[in-house]
Protein backbone atom coordinates (compact mmCIF):
# COMPACT_ATOMS: atom_id res chain seq x y z
CA UNK A 1 0.00 0.00 0.00
CA UNK A 2 3.22 2.12 0.57
CA UNK A 3 4.30 2.43 -2.48
CA UNK A 4 1.04 3.28 -3.85
CA UNK A 5 0.99 6.12 -1.46
CA UNK A 6 4.72 7.77 -1.54
CA UNK A 7 5.84 9.34 -5.10
CA UNK A 8 9.47 10.92 -5.90
CA UNK A 9 8.94 14.36 -7.64
CA UNK A 10 11.62 16.42 -8.44
CA UNK A 11 10.30 19.75 -9.61
CA UNK A 12 13.20 22.73 -9.41
CA UNK A 13 14.42 20.63 -6.28
CA UNK A 14 16.57 17.81 -5.71
CA UNK A 15 14.99 14.04 -6.77
CA UNK A 16 16.80 12.54 -3.37
CA UNK A 17 13.72 11.36 -0.76
CA UNK A 18 15.51 12.19 2.31
CA UNK A 19 11.86 11.91 4.48
CA UNK A 20 10.15 8.77 2.23
CA UNK A 21 13.18 6.91 1.52
CA UNK A 22 11.98 4.08 3.67
CA UNK A 23 8.32 4.24 2.93
CA UNK A 24 7.78 1.44 0.83
CA UNK A 25 10.88 -0.51 0.77
CA UNK A 26 11.41 -1.89 4.40
CA UNK A 27 9.26 -3.76 6.59
CA UNK A 28 7.65 -0.90 9.11
CA UNK A 29 7.19 -3.71 11.48
CA UNK A 30 10.96 -4.82 11.56
CA UNK A 31 13.30 -2.29 13.73
CA UNK A 32 16.80 -4.90 12.46
CA UNK A 33 15.45 -3.41 8.74
CA UNK A 34 15.07 0.25 10.23
CA UNK A 35 18.71 0.19 11.96
CA UNK A 36 20.12 -1.80 8.63
CA UNK A 37 19.06 1.22 6.41
CA UNK A 38 20.66 3.91 9.28
CA UNK A 39 18.09 3.90 11.74
CA UNK A 40 18.79 5.01 15.45
CA UNK A 41 22.56 6.41 14.29
CA UNK A 42 21.39 9.62 15.08
CA UNK A 43 19.85 8.98 18.10
CA UNK A 44 23.43 7.47 19.08
CA UNK A 45 25.36 10.96 17.62
CA UNK A 46 22.59 12.93 19.46
CA UNK A 47 23.49 11.55 22.67
CA UNK A 48 27.28 12.24 21.83
CA UNK A 49 26.43 15.92 21.06
CA UNK A 50 24.26 16.46 24.36
CA UNK A 51 21.65 18.80 24.62
CA UNK A 52 23.42 22.24 23.42
CA UNK A 53 25.06 20.43 20.22
CA UNK A 54 21.26 18.84 19.01
CA UNK A 55 19.82 22.24 19.74
CA UNK A 56 22.73 24.11 17.58
CA UNK A 57 21.92 21.54 14.40
CA UNK A 58 18.38 22.50 14.60
CA UNK A 59 18.72 26.39 15.40
CA UNK A 60 21.38 25.84 12.47
CA UNK A 61 18.68 24.17 9.99
CA UNK A 62 16.27 27.22 10.17
CA UNK A 63 13.97 24.02 10.56
CA UNK A 64 10.40 25.48 10.59
CA UNK A 65 7.57 23.41 11.97
CA UNK A 66 5.55 21.43 9.61
CA UNK A 67 2.39 21.26 11.28
CA UNK A 68 0.86 24.10 9.35
CA UNK A 69 2.35 27.76 11.36
CA UNK A 70 6.01 27.31 10.36
CA UNK A 71 7.07 28.31 14.01
CA UNK A 72 10.93 27.47 14.51
CA UNK A 73 11.80 24.56 15.82
CA UNK A 74 15.34 25.54 17.13
CA UNK A 75 13.37 28.29 19.20
CA UNK A 76 10.50 25.58 20.95
CA UNK A 77 13.81 23.45 21.68
CA UNK A 78 15.64 26.10 23.23
CA UNK A 79 12.65 27.48 25.48
CA UNK A 80 11.90 24.44 26.66
CA UNK A 81 15.90 23.24 27.30
CA UNK A 82 16.28 26.53 29.66
CA UNK A 83 12.66 26.30 31.61
CA UNK A 84 13.24 26.13 35.37
CA UNK A 85 10.27 24.33 35.86
CA UNK A 86 10.03 20.81 36.11
CA UNK A 87 9.36 18.13 34.68
CA UNK A 88 9.43 18.69 30.89
CA UNK A 89 7.43 16.90 28.28
CA UNK A 90 7.12 16.39 24.76
CA UNK A 91 4.18 16.08 22.42
CA UNK A 92 4.19 14.50 19.21
CA UNK A 93 1.05 15.98 17.43
CA UNK A 94 -0.51 13.16 15.52
CA UNK A 95 -3.73 14.05 15.39
CA UNK A 96 -3.45 14.98 11.74
CA UNK A 97 -7.01 16.18 10.83
CA UNK A 98 -6.64 19.25 8.38
CA UNK A 99 -9.24 17.87 5.45
CA UNK A 100 -6.46 16.90 2.26
CA UNK A 101 -3.76 16.65 4.74
CA UNK A 102 -2.27 12.65 4.90
CA UNK A 103 1.36 12.88 4.86
CA UNK A 104 1.74 12.16 8.80
CA UNK A 105 -0.27 8.73 8.50
CA UNK A 106 2.18 7.83 5.79
CA UNK A 107 5.08 8.42 7.73
CA UNK A 108 4.01 6.71 10.50
CA UNK A 109 2.51 3.93 8.93
CA UNK A 110 5.80 3.07 7.05
CA UNK A 111 8.33 4.56 8.84
CA UNK A 112 7.22 4.67 12.73
CA UNK A 113 10.62 4.10 14.01
CA UNK A 114 11.89 7.39 12.36
CA UNK A 115 8.91 8.90 13.85
CA UNK A 116 10.21 7.75 17.44
CA UNK A 117 13.91 7.76 16.80
CA UNK A 118 13.23 11.81 16.32
CA UNK A 119 10.85 11.60 19.05
CA UNK A 120 13.50 9.74 21.70
CA UNK A 121 16.57 12.95 20.31
CA UNK A 122 13.61 15.96 20.59
CA UNK A 123 12.74 14.44 24.28
CA UNK A 124 16.65 14.15 25.13
CA UNK A 125 17.81 17.52 23.91
CA UNK A 126 14.84 19.39 25.57
CA UNK A 127 15.42 17.68 28.88
CA UNK A 128 12.07 15.65 29.10
CA UNK A 129 11.86 11.70 30.45
CA UNK A 130 8.07 11.33 29.39
CA UNK A 131 6.72 11.71 25.23
CA UNK A 132 3.41 11.60 24.54
CA UNK A 133 2.24 10.59 20.77
CA UNK A 134 -1.20 12.03 20.31
CA UNK A 135 -2.63 10.29 17.67
CA UNK A 136 -5.71 10.95 15.52
CA UNK A 137 -8.20 8.09 16.41
CA UNK A 138 -8.67 7.25 12.41
CA UNK A 139 -5.49 6.23 12.41
CA UNK A 140 -5.72 2.40 13.58
CA UNK A 141 -2.96 0.83 11.43
CA UNK A 142 -0.41 3.98 12.59
CA UNK A 143 -1.42 2.97 16.02
CA UNK A 144 -0.76 -0.98 15.53
CA UNK A 145 2.77 -0.12 14.23
CA UNK A 146 3.78 2.55 16.59
CA UNK A 147 3.02 0.32 19.38
CA UNK A 148 4.70 -2.36 18.02
CA UNK A 149 7.65 -0.12 17.51
CA UNK A 150 7.70 0.98 20.89
CA UNK A 151 8.18 -2.63 22.09
CA UNK A 152 10.68 -3.24 20.38
CA UNK A 153 12.65 0.53 20.99
CA UNK A 154 12.33 -0.37 24.44
CA UNK A 155 13.08 -3.90 23.73
CA UNK A 156 16.23 -2.45 22.08
CA UNK A 157 17.25 -0.30 24.75
CA UNK A 158 16.84 2.95 22.62
CA UNK A 159 13.91 3.72 25.09
CA UNK A 160 12.82 3.56 28.63
CA UNK A 161 15.45 3.83 31.25
CA UNK A 162 19.64 4.84 31.05
CA UNK A 163 19.06 4.34 26.77
CA UNK A 164 22.04 3.30 25.00
CA UNK A 165 23.92 2.94 28.44
CA UNK A 166 23.50 7.24 28.56
CA UNK A 167 21.91 7.38 31.84
CA UNK A 168 19.35 9.15 30.30
CA UNK A 169 15.33 7.92 30.95
CA UNK A 170 12.85 8.95 28.49
CA UNK A 171 9.83 7.04 27.10
CA UNK A 172 6.73 7.70 25.29
CA UNK A 173 3.25 6.92 25.86
CA UNK A 174 0.85 6.74 22.61
CA UNK A 175 -2.78 8.83 23.16
CA UNK A 176 -5.60 8.30 20.64
CA UNK A 177 -7.46 11.28 19.60
CA UNK A 178 -11.76 10.34 19.25
CA UNK A 179 -12.33 11.89 16.17
CA UNK A 180 -12.34 15.72 17.20
CA UNK A 181 -10.40 17.85 14.94
CA UNK A 182 -10.13 20.79 17.59
CA UNK A 183 -7.97 18.24 19.50
CA UNK A 184 -5.03 18.73 16.97
CA UNK A 185 -5.07 22.19 18.49
CA UNK A 186 -2.08 22.02 20.83
CA UNK A 187 -3.46 23.51 24.08
CA UNK A 188 -6.97 21.41 23.61
CA UNK A 189 -4.72 18.38 22.91
CA UNK A 190 -3.24 18.67 25.81
CA UNK A 191 -6.87 18.99 28.52
CA UNK A 192 -7.45 15.57 26.38
CA UNK A 193 -4.29 14.52 27.08
CA UNK A 194 -4.78 15.17 31.03
CA UNK A 195 -8.16 13.71 30.91
CA UNK A 196 -10.22 17.36 30.42
CA UNK A 197 -12.95 18.26 27.58
CA UNK A 198 -10.49 19.58 24.43
CA UNK A 199 -11.05 22.52 24.85
CA UNK A 200 -8.34 25.32 24.02
CA UNK A 201 -6.90 27.16 26.25
CA UNK A 202 -6.20 30.97 25.82
CA UNK A 203 -2.31 31.57 24.58
CA UNK A 204 -0.03 33.12 26.02
CA UNK A 205 0.94 31.09 27.88
CA UNK A 206 2.66 29.56 24.92
CA UNK A 207 3.03 25.51 25.66
CA UNK A 208 6.81 25.96 26.09
CA UNK A 209 5.78 28.14 29.55
CA UNK A 210 2.95 26.28 30.77
CA UNK A 211 1.93 22.97 28.29
CA UNK A 212 0.62 19.47 29.32
CA UNK A 213 0.16 19.34 32.98
CA UNK A 214 1.04 22.98 33.06
CA UNK A 215 4.76 22.04 32.73
CA UNK A 216 7.16 23.28 29.82
CA UNK A 217 6.13 20.88 26.56
CA UNK A 218 7.54 21.44 23.30
CA UNK A 219 5.46 20.21 20.93
CA UNK A 220 6.15 18.74 17.45
CA UNK A 221 4.55 17.53 14.52
CA UNK A 222 5.23 14.15 12.95
CA UNK A 223 6.93 15.18 9.77
CA UNK A 224 8.85 17.93 12.03
CA UNK A 225 10.56 15.31 13.91
CA UNK A 226 10.78 13.20 11.50
CA UNK A 227 13.27 16.09 9.91
CA UNK A 228 15.25 15.82 13.12
CA UNK A 229 17.09 12.51 12.54
CA UNK A 230 17.63 14.28 9.00
CA UNK A 231 19.19 17.42 10.57
CA UNK A 232 21.97 15.37 12.23
CA UNK A 233 22.68 13.13 9.13
CA UNK A 234 23.20 16.06 6.98
CA UNK A 235 24.48 18.35 9.48
CA UNK A 236 22.35 22.13 10.44
CA UNK A 237 23.77 24.27 7.72
CA UNK A 238 24.05 21.36 4.95
CA UNK A 239 20.59 21.12 5.69
CA UNK A 240 19.33 24.73 5.42
CA UNK A 241 21.26 24.80 2.07
CA UNK A 242 18.32 22.72 1.05
CA UNK A 243 14.90 24.81 -0.27
CA UNK A 244 15.17 28.35 -0.09
CA UNK A 245 16.61 30.92 2.38
CA UNK A 246 13.70 31.11 4.46
CA UNK A 247 11.93 27.60 3.63
CA UNK A 248 14.36 25.20 4.31
CA UNK A 249 14.99 20.87 3.82
CA UNK A 250 12.69 18.77 2.19
CA UNK A 251 8.45 19.27 2.57
CA UNK A 252 5.79 16.79 1.90
CA UNK A 253 2.92 17.57 0.14
CA UNK A 254 -0.69 16.43 0.10
CA UNK A 255 -1.98 16.54 -3.58
CA UNK A 256 -5.75 15.27 -4.02
CA UNK A 257 -9.15 16.35 -6.08
CA UNK A 258 -8.79 16.53 -9.89
CA UNK A 259 -5.14 15.83 -10.49
CA UNK A 260 -4.14 12.48 -12.28
CA UNK A 261 -2.01 10.99 -9.41
CA UNK A 262 -2.96 12.11 -6.23
CA UNK A 263 -0.85 10.87 -2.90
CA UNK A 264 2.17 12.16 -1.19
CA UNK A 265 4.98 14.16 -3.00
CA UNK A 266 8.32 14.77 -1.28
CA UNK A 267 10.57 17.95 -2.65
CA UNK A 268 12.74 20.27 -1.38
CA UNK A 269 10.90 23.63 -0.90
CA UNK A 270 11.03 25.92 -4.37
CA UNK A 271 8.54 24.99 -7.00
CA UNK A 272 5.65 26.74 -8.11
CA UNK A 273 2.34 25.52 -7.85
CA UNK A 274 1.88 24.88 -11.67
CA UNK A 275 5.06 22.38 -11.12
CA UNK A 276 3.92 20.50 -8.56
CA UNK A 277 0.51 20.11 -10.27
CA UNK A 278 2.03 19.22 -13.63
CA UNK A 279 4.47 16.29 -11.66
CA UNK A 280 1.31 15.23 -10.13
CA UNK A 281 -0.02 14.33 -13.69
CA UNK A 282 -2.03 17.42 -14.22
CA UNK A 283 -5.75 17.88 -14.60
CA UNK A 284 -7.29 14.86 -15.81
CA UNK A 285 -9.28 14.77 -19.12
CA UNK A 286 -8.01 17.76 -20.03
CA UNK A 287 -9.89 19.79 -18.12
CA UNK A 288 -9.53 23.93 -16.91
CA UNK A 289 -8.36 24.48 -13.56
CA UNK A 290 -11.24 26.44 -11.62
CA UNK A 291 -9.80 26.62 -8.12
CA UNK A 292 -6.75 25.63 -5.54
CA UNK A 293 -7.53 25.39 -1.78
CA UNK A 294 -3.79 25.51 -0.38
CA UNK A 295 -3.74 25.10 3.13
CA UNK A 296 -6.83 22.53 3.68
CA UNK A 297 -10.30 24.14 5.12
CA UNK A 298 -8.18 26.30 7.21
CA UNK A 299 -6.34 27.61 4.32
CA UNK A 300 -6.69 29.77 1.43
CA UNK A 301 -8.26 29.49 -2.38
CA UNK A 302 -6.26 30.40 -5.23
CA UNK A 303 -7.44 30.51 -8.80
CA UNK A 304 -5.88 29.43 -11.71
CA UNK A 305 -4.22 33.07 -12.44
CA UNK A 306 -2.42 31.97 -9.58
CA UNK A 307 -0.25 29.16 -10.41
CA UNK A 308 3.27 30.51 -10.36
CA UNK A 309 3.18 31.16 -6.31
CA UNK A 310 6.20 29.23 -5.45
CA UNK A 311 5.31 26.69 -2.61
CA UNK A 312 7.97 28.03 -0.10
CA UNK A 313 6.36 29.85 3.58
CA UNK A 314 7.86 33.21 2.11
CA UNK A 315 6.38 32.78 -1.71
CA UNK A 316 2.95 32.04 -0.19
CA UNK A 317 2.66 34.89 2.27
CA UNK A 318 3.44 37.51 -0.58
CA UNK A 319 0.43 35.59 -2.39
CA UNK A 320 -1.76 36.10 0.67
CA UNK A 321 -1.57 32.46 0.72
CA UNK A 322 -0.67 29.94 3.06
CA UNK A 323 1.25 26.81 2.72
CA UNK A 324 -0.35 25.38 5.55
CA UNK A 325 0.36 21.47 6.29
CA UNK A 326 0.79 21.28 2.44
CA UNK A 327 -2.65 20.53 1.35
CA UNK A 328 -2.76 20.87 -2.36
CA UNK A 329 -6.54 20.22 -3.26
CA UNK A 330 -7.56 20.82 -7.40
CA UNK A 331 -10.83 21.21 -8.10
CA UNK A 332 -11.81 21.50 -11.88
CA UNK A 333 -14.42 23.29 -14.07
CA UNK A 334 -17.21 21.18 -13.10
CA UNK A 335 -17.25 21.68 -9.39
CA UNK A 336 -19.85 23.59 -8.19
CA UNK A 337 -18.02 25.55 -5.76
CA UNK A 338 -20.80 27.25 -3.93
CA UNK A 339 -21.12 23.42 -2.62
CA UNK A 340 -17.26 22.75 -1.17
CA UNK A 341 -17.62 26.34 0.31
CA UNK A 342 -21.11 25.16 1.84
CA UNK A 343 -19.41 21.95 2.77
CA UNK A 344 -16.15 24.24 4.40
CA UNK A 345 -18.39 26.25 6.48
CA UNK A 346 -20.61 23.46 7.45
CA UNK A 347 -17.66 21.25 8.60
CA UNK A 348 -16.22 23.98 11.20
CA UNK A 349 -19.66 24.84 12.52
CA UNK A 350 -19.59 21.44 13.45
CA UNK A 351 -15.96 21.29 14.95
CA UNK A 352 -16.31 24.13 17.08
CA UNK A 353 -15.44 23.24 20.59
CA UNK A 354 -18.21 25.99 21.36
CA UNK A 355 -16.46 27.43 24.47
CA UNK A 356 -16.11 31.21 22.91
CA UNK A 357 -18.79 32.80 21.26
CA UNK A 358 -17.99 34.25 18.04
CA UNK A 359 -16.63 31.05 17.44
CA UNK A 360 -19.49 29.09 18.55
CA UNK A 361 -22.11 31.57 17.23
CA UNK A 362 -20.39 32.98 13.75
CA UNK A 363 -20.08 29.47 12.09
CA UNK A 364 -23.23 28.76 12.52
CA UNK A 365 -24.33 32.10 11.14
CA UNK A 366 -21.25 31.67 8.16
CA UNK A 367 -22.94 28.23 7.05
CA UNK A 368 -27.00 29.67 7.50
CA UNK A 369 -25.74 32.14 5.09
CA UNK A 370 -24.46 29.98 2.57
CA UNK A 371 -27.72 27.95 2.46
CA UNK A 372 -29.33 31.44 1.90
CA UNK A 373 -27.50 31.98 -0.88
CA UNK A 374 -26.85 28.54 -2.00
CA UNK A 375 -30.77 28.47 -2.36
CA UNK A 376 -31.55 32.02 -3.66
CA UNK A 377 -33.13 32.90 -0.71
CA UNK A 378 -31.11 35.71 0.80
CA UNK A 379 -32.50 37.58 4.01
CA UNK A 380 -31.36 41.06 2.06
CA UNK A 381 -29.36 41.58 -1.16
CA UNK A 382 -26.83 39.29 -2.59
CA UNK A 383 -24.26 42.46 -1.46
CA UNK A 384 -25.33 42.72 1.87
CA UNK A 385 -25.42 39.41 2.80
CA UNK A 386 -21.54 39.18 1.34
CA UNK A 387 -20.66 42.57 3.86
CA UNK A 388 -22.71 40.35 6.70
CA UNK A 389 -20.32 37.48 5.57
CA UNK A 390 -17.36 39.69 6.09
CA UNK A 391 -18.41 41.26 9.51
CA UNK A 392 -18.53 37.39 10.43
CA UNK A 393 -15.15 36.44 9.50
CA UNK A 394 -14.22 39.57 10.71
CA UNK A 395 -15.43 38.89 14.45
CA UNK A 396 -14.40 35.33 14.66
CA UNK A 397 -10.93 36.41 13.28
CA UNK A 398 -10.67 38.88 15.90
CA UNK A 399 -12.40 37.82 19.17
CA UNK A 400 -12.32 34.11 18.74
CA UNK A 401 -9.89 32.38 21.77
CA UNK A 402 -8.04 29.50 18.89
CA UNK A 403 -7.50 29.14 15.18
CA UNK A 404 -10.08 27.15 14.24
CA UNK A 405 -12.85 30.58 14.74
CA UNK A 406 -9.75 32.48 13.63
CA UNK A 407 -9.55 30.96 10.35
CA UNK A 408 -13.30 29.64 10.49
CA UNK A 409 -13.84 32.38 7.57
CA UNK A 410 -9.72 32.63 5.71
CA UNK A 411 -11.09 29.75 3.34
CA UNK A 412 -14.54 31.25 2.27
CA UNK A 413 -13.57 34.93 1.88
CA UNK A 414 -10.77 34.00 -0.03
CA UNK A 415 -13.20 32.10 -2.63
CA UNK A 416 -14.95 34.97 -3.25
CA UNK A 417 -12.09 37.61 -3.61
CA UNK A 418 -9.98 35.24 -5.68
CA UNK A 419 -12.87 33.08 -7.18
CA UNK A 420 -14.19 35.43 -9.58
CA UNK A 421 -18.09 35.61 -10.39
CA UNK A 422 -18.78 32.54 -7.80
CA UNK A 423 -22.28 33.31 -6.96
CA UNK A 424 -23.08 35.09 -10.50
CA UNK A 425 -22.17 32.10 -12.45
CA UNK A 426 -24.85 29.74 -10.90
CA UNK A 427 -27.01 32.93 -11.30
CA UNK A 428 -27.59 33.76 -7.60
CA UNK A 429 -29.19 36.85 -6.72
P1 LIG B 1 0.31 29.35 16.17
O1 LIG B 1 0.89 30.27 15.17
O2 LIG B 1 -0.48 29.90 17.30
O3 LIG B 1 1.50 28.57 16.86
C1 LIG B 1 2.42 27.77 16.18
C2 LIG B 1 3.33 27.12 17.20
O4 LIG B 1 4.27 28.06 17.67
C3 LIG B 1 2.61 26.62 18.43
O5 LIG B 1 3.22 25.44 18.88
C4 LIG B 1 2.80 27.74 19.45
O6 LIG B 1 2.75 27.29 20.77
C5 LIG B 1 4.18 28.21 19.08
N1 LIG B 1 4.39 29.61 19.40
C6 LIG B 1 3.82 30.68 18.80
N2 LIG B 1 4.31 31.83 19.33
C7 LIG B 1 5.20 31.47 20.29
C8 LIG B 1 6.05 32.19 21.17
N3 LIG B 1 6.06 33.53 21.21
N4 LIG B 1 6.84 31.48 21.99
C9 LIG B 1 6.84 30.13 21.96
N5 LIG B 1 6.08 29.39 21.15
C10 LIG B 1 5.27 30.06 20.31
O7 LIG B 1 -0.52 28.27 15.38
P2 LIG B 1 -1.38 27.04 15.84
O8 LIG B 1 -2.73 27.50 16.27
O9 LIG B 1 -0.62 26.17 16.78
O10 LIG B 1 -1.52 26.25 14.47
C11 LIG B 1 -2.25 26.77 13.40
C12 LIG B 1 -1.93 26.01 12.15
O11 LIG B 1 -2.27 24.67 12.32
C13 LIG B 1 -2.67 26.49 10.93
O12 LIG B 1 -1.75 27.14 10.11
C14 LIG B 1 -3.18 25.24 10.26
O13 LIG B 1 -2.70 25.13 8.95
C15 LIG B 1 -2.58 24.15 11.07
N6 LIG B 1 -3.47 23.00 11.24
C16 LIG B 1 -2.95 21.79 10.89
C17 LIG B 1 -3.70 20.65 11.02
C18 LIG B 1 -3.12 19.34 10.61
O14 LIG B 1 -3.85 18.34 10.56
N7 LIG B 1 -1.83 19.26 10.32
C19 LIG B 1 -5.08 20.69 11.56
C20 LIG B 1 -5.53 22.02 11.86
C21 LIG B 1 -4.74 23.14 11.71
FE1 LIG C 1 -13.70 26.51 20.63
FE2 LIG C 1 -14.03 27.87 18.34
FE3 LIG C 1 -13.49 29.18 20.57
FE4 LIG C 1 -11.60 27.62 19.42
S1 LIG C 1 -12.47 29.49 18.58
S2 LIG C 1 -12.11 27.78 21.61
S3 LIG C 1 -12.92 25.97 18.61
S4 LIG C 1 -15.34 27.94 20.19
Amino acid sequence: PFQNLSRSIPPSGSRELRLLKRIGKIDPESIEAYILSGGYARLKQALALGSEGVIREVLDSKLMGRGGAAFPTGRKWEAVAKAPAKPHYLVCNADESEPGTFKDRLLMEGDPFAVLEGMTIAGLATGCEKGFLYLRGEYPLAGKRLALALDLARFAGFLGENILESGLNFDIEIRRGAGAYICGEETALFNSIEGKRGEPRNKPPFPVQEGVFGKPTVINNVETLVNIPLILKEGGKAYAQLGTESSTGPKLFCLSGHVARPGVYETTFGPTLRQMIEIAGGVPEGRKIQAILLGGAAGVFVGPDQLDIPLTFEGTRAANATLGSGVIIIFDDRVDMTDILTRIAEFFRAESCGQCVPCRVGTVRQEELFHRLRSQQPLVSREEELNLLKEIGQVMRDASICGLGQTASSAVESALKNLKGLFAERGQP
